[in-house]
C-alpha cells in the first residue's frame, strides 16, 4: 500500500469497536470469542451470501430491498437461510441492542453452507444448517473521502458473464473483485474501474459507479455489476428529482471527460470520484454529486424516522453471552 492509499470503506476510527459483540448462530459473543469451524463452507469454499446493510436512528435502511437481494441470492445457490425476513430482523435486532447501537452502524450479514463433514467441494457435504453470522460495527465514513475522492485506476480483471459467476451473487467468494483491487492498488489508485467483457465502462470492485455529463447522470446498463440497493435510490432520486439519468453503455472515452463521477454503495453513500487512470475528472467542483448526495441524506432521513417507534423497541431482550 502506498501512503496516500485510502478505500471507499475507510471508517473513522472508532475504539468502541474493539468490544463489540457478535451474532454466531443465536448466540451473541464478544468479537475475540466469535468463531466459526475450518470446516465451515464459507471458510473452505466461499460458499455462502453476505448483505450489508446500515442502521440509522434505530431502522435498518431499506431492510426490504436488501433481503429481496439476499433471499433471491439464497434461493439461486440453493442455500436455505433457515429464518425468514422477521427472523433476520429479529436477529439483527438482538445484536444492536446487545451492543447498544442505534445509528451508524454498518453491518454485514454473512451466511454460508455451514459445517463440512469433510474438507470437500460438494455442497452434500455440508449437513449440519448454515452458519449465520452478524458482525455490527459503529461506523462513520472518513471525512476525506468525500473531500478528496477516490483515485480509481482500469484494471486487467474484468466483470464476468452471468454464464461463469453472475456478478449479482453477493458470495463470500469475492476473488474476482480482491484481484481487481490488488491490481489498482499495484497501480497506486484506491479502487479499481472493471469494464465489462465488451470492454464498456462497468463498475469498481466494490461500488457500483457513475459518471455525469452535461448535468445528466450516466451509469452502466446493469448487466456485470452488483444490483446495488444504493444504486437504484440514485437512479430513482434521479428521475424524482428531475436529473435526466441513464442506464447505458459507455466507454472510457466518456468516463474520462466526464465532468463528475462518483461511486455508490450501503457503507459510503455516494463517494466522489477524484481522478480515474491518472486524469483528474471534472474541475473538482460537483454540484450533481452534491445535490444527489444531498437527496439521499433527506430520504434516509425519511426512510428511517418513518415510523414512530424504533424497530429495535419492538423487538424482544437479547441473549448475550458473557465474556469470561
Ligand atoms: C461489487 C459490489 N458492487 C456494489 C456494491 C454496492 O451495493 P449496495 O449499494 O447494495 O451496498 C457492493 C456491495 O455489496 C458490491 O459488493
Amino acid at each position: 500500500m502506498t501512503g496516500n492509499s485510502q478505500t471507499t470503506h475507510d471508517a473513522i476510527d472508532d475504539p468502541r469497536n474493539r468490544d463489540i459483540l457478535i451474532y454466531v448462530n443465536g448466540e451473541i459473543v464478544h468479537r475475540d470469542e466469535a468463531k466459526v469451524s475450518v470446516y465451515d463452507s464459507g471458510f473452505m469454499l466461499g460458499d455462502g451470501m453476505w448483505e450489508g446493510l446500515r442502521l440509522y436512528n434505530g431502522q435498518w435502511a431499506f431492510f426490504d430491498e436488501h433481503m429481496d437481494r439476499f433471499f433471491a441470492s439464497c434461493k439461486t445457490i440453493s442455500l436455505d437461510v433457515g429464518l425468514d425476513r422477521a427472523g433476520i430482523l429479529d436477529a439483527l435486532n438482538r445484536t444492536a441492542e446487545a451492543n447498544g447501537m442505534t445509528t451508524d452502524v454498518h453491518c454485514r450479514l454473512m451466511l454460508t453452507r455451514g459445517v463440512k463433514d469433510k474438507p470437500f467441494q460438494h455442497p452434500g457435504l455440508s449437513r449440519s444448517g448454515p452458519t449465520l453470522v452478524i458482525i455490527l460495527e459503529h461506523s462513520k465514513p472518513a471525512e476525506h473521502l468525500s473531500a478528496r475522492g477516490i483515485r480509481l485506476a482500469t484494471v486487467p480483471q474484468t466483470r464476468g458473464l452471468p454464464l461463469s459467476q453472475d456478478a449479482k451473487l453477493n458470495s463470500h467468494s469475492k476473488l474476482n473483485c480482491v484481484i481487481a483491487s490488488l491490481q489498482a492498488e499495484q497501480a497506486g489508485a484506491d479502487e479499481a474501474l472493471m469494464l465489462d467483457p465488451h470492454g464498456f465502462v462497468n463498475t469498481t470492485n466494490a461500488c457500483n459507479f457513475f459518471i455525469v455529463r452535461k448535468g445528466a447522470v450516466w451509469t452502466s446498463t446493469g448487466d456485470y455489476c452488483m444490483n446495488g440497493v444504493t444504486r437504484q435510490k440514485v437512479i430513482d432520486l434521479c428521475r424524482d428529482n428531475g436529473i435526466p439519468v441513464f442506464e447505458k453503455n459507455f466507454t472510457l472515452y466518456e468516463a474520462y471527460g466526464a465532468d463528475e463521477a462518483f461511486l455508490t454503495g450501503t457503507f459510503g453513500a455516494q463517494t466522489p470520484v477524484a481522478e480515474i487512470d491518472g486524469k483528474e475528472i471534472g474541475t473538482g467542483d460537483r454540484p450533481v454529486t452534491a445535490r444527489i448526495r444531498a437527496l439521499y441524506r433527506e430520504l434516509i432521513a425519511r426512510e428511517t424516522k418513518a415510523e414512530d417507534t424504533p424497530a429495535l423497541l419492538r423487538n424482544p431482550a437479547p441473549v448475550v453471552t458473557p465474556v469470561n
